[in-house]
């Protein structure tokens, strides 16, 4: 697929590895709607990329009516650039850790674990749904008839969840089990699914680490020494966009970081 010329949904892409994504579809040539709930730097964004390749849309991913309109304007806009959609990235995504049972006997509370749940699973799942009708109406391109791409994002916590990521690898775990059967069910329709599964990126979501995390995660890392750059996310996000070959599959990203037990 190529990017120049198609317009990319990008989830949470005002902020983090979202953004990231929308900079470097932008900087290849392709349009991007961000959908964000933060909507000082979605505007921020659309501001230093210019109105004519970023359009922002606000939007909650774990409220169904909200895609909904967000839909309708970001096809609204396809239509006004010409630019046929190429690729749904949903990367809006909360962290909201919790130990399932604490020290006090207290279980963890389900509003917390539906607020995850909602965002990083239903959230994904709405949002690929609500787009496809339009991927999947998008003209094909090449000889093979490729329509598009959705790349999903999981987490090293869907193999090596820590203590209190119930919620969390539950979430993404999920993400990872669908690319298979989404990837299947999407191929009469000339549309591949990647999941990219990330260890610890430089993000806003990581920024609110505390020293001690930080520091014990730097000892479950191999080589480089250091949290991932968002554009490093970006770039096999662009990679994954461009090779067709890549399909039904999650992708680590991880420089062989392992999760350990306890930090
Ligand atoms: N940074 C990491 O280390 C890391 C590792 C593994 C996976 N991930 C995943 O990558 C994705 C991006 O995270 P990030 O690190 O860039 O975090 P981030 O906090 O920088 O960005 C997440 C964005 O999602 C938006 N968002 C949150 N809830 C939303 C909702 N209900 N509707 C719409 N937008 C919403 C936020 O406003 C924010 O802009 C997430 O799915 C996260 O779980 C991140």
């Amino acid at each position: 697929m190529k990017i120049q010329g198609r317009t990319f949904v990008v989830s949470g892409g005002a902020s983090g590895l979202g953004r990231a994504c929308v900079r470097d579809i932008c900087a290849a040539g392709g349009n991007a709607v961000i959908l964000d709930m933060n909507e000082e730097l979605g505007a921020s964004l659309v501001s230093e990329l210019g109105p004519s390749s970023a359009k922002f849309l606000p939007c909650d991913v774990s409220d169904t009516s909200s895609i909904a309109s967000a839909v309708d304007s970001a096809v609204a806009w396809i239509k006004e650039t010409g630019k046929p959609l190429g690729g749904i990235i949903p990367a809006a995504g909360v962290g909201n850790p919790g130990l399932i049972l604490d020290k006090k006997l207290r279980p963890v509370s389900l509003e917390s674990v539906d607020f995850v749940l909602s965002i990083n699973l239903r959230g994904t799942i709405d949002l690929v749904r609500q787009f496809l009708p339009h991927l999947a109406g998008a003209p094909p391109e090449g000889s093979d008839g490729e329509r598009g791409v959705v790349i999903m994002v999981a987490s090293a916590a869907a193999f090596e969840g820590q203590m209190g990521q119930v919620a969390y690898a539950a979430s993404k775990g999920a993400v990872a089990a669908m690319t298979l059967p989404m990837a299947r069910d999407l191929s009469r329709f000339g549309i591949r699914v990647v999941t990219i599964a990330p260890s610890m990126f430089e993000s806003n979501m990581t920024a609110q680490l505390s020293d001690t995390v930080r520091k014990g995660l730097y000892k479950a890392m191999e080589f480089p020494l250091r949290p991932g750059q968002p554009e490093e996310f970006s770039s096999l996000v662009r990679h994954s966009i461009e090779n067709i070959m890549l399909n039904g599959v999650v992708i680590r990203l991880d420089g062989a970081t392992r999760m350990p037990s306890k930090l």
